[in-house]
């Protein structure tokens, strides 16, 4: 089986960023997101720079059976990971208990299940290939989030998951590590509702920034990256605050943001 690089959520912002850093390093990815379109773009355009060309293929990880389709596809043309970028996801903005029930078990099965069932489905594959798993989470992990609980809590899962896999595996030469990017424009704030307050936008980072980041600290085996030293700061006053403080202050920077 060829090893390659998988990449979900490849078709825009970071997941799409991630490719194109991997590819200029040399790597052979298969890309994977529901616009096939986007894919076989992005595709064209690492080819276009005379790296070999990305498969590509379509599926849904909202999906139960979307991680065992991906599986399947590698399988069925003869690739196996020996890298897996974890990194589909979305978010909702509103607060938990009006926004739509279904959607956010939606943000549940992209944000969490998916990304764990990837995680451990190529565990074997990726240590044969002495590879890992680069998980994207958030500045987000770090604290709770009144106006987005859902989607905080599944990245404070995915920080978590992520760190636990790290040491798990650490014997295996297996390295994971999850990315912690603060605020980036992409489609995400579309996708959730989300005007970001000027205070946000001071620590904002472009996709292209945040996946040069992530890739390095993933080739240097880091456990966790929080991108941007203006990030990385937020997050040293996060762990000094205390909770009722903290939340307080999401809960003024959401109203802030929502004025907008
Ligand atoms: N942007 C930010 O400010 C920010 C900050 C911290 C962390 N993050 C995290 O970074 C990751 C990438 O987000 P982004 O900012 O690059 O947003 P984005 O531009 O909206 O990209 C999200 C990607 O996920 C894919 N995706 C969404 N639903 C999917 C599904 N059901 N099945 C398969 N793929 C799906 C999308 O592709 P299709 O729609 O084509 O399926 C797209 O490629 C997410 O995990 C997000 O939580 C973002």
């Amino acid at each position: 089986m060829k090893p390659i690089v998988l990449i979900t959520g490849a078709s825009s912002g970071i997941g799409a960023a991630l490719a194109k850093v991997f590819a200029a390093h040399g790597h052979e990815l298969a890309l994977v997101a529901r616009r096939g379109d986007r894919l076989e773009a992005l595709a064209d355009e690492i080819a276009a720079t005379e790296r070999p060309r990305p498969t590509v293929f379509t599926a849904d990880l909202e999906r139960r059976d979307g991680a065992s389709a991906i599986a399947a596809e590698l399988s069925s043309r003869g690739l196996e990971p020996a890298i897996v970028v974890n990194n589909a996801g979305f978010g909702l903005r509103g607060e938990a208990a009006t926004l739509s029930r279904d959607e956010q078990l939606a943000m549940i099965d992209l944000n969490v299940r998916a990304l764990t069932e990837l995680s451990l489905m190529f565990v074997d594959s990726v240590a044969r290939h002495r590879g890992g798993i680069l998980n994207v989470a958030s500045l987000a992990a770090f604290l709770p989030g009144p106006g987005m609980a859902v989607y905080y809590a599944s990245k404070a899962y995915v920080l978590s998951f992520s760190e636990a896999l790290h040491r798990e595996l650490s014997g295996s030469g297996v390295h994971v590590t999850a990315l912690c990017p603060g605020p980036v424009p992409t489609e995400f704030q579309t996708r959730a509702g989300l005007s970001l307050p000027a205070a946000a936008r001071m620590l904002e980072l472009s996709a292209e920034r945040v996946a040069q980041i992530g890739y390095d600290a993933f080739m240097a085996g880091q456990r966790v990256v929080i991108a941007g030293i203006g990030n990385r700061l937020a997050v040293s006053f996060m762990r000094l605050v205390p909770h009722a403080l903290l939340l307080r202050l999401v809960d003024q920077g959401r109203a802030a943001g929502a004025a907008k």
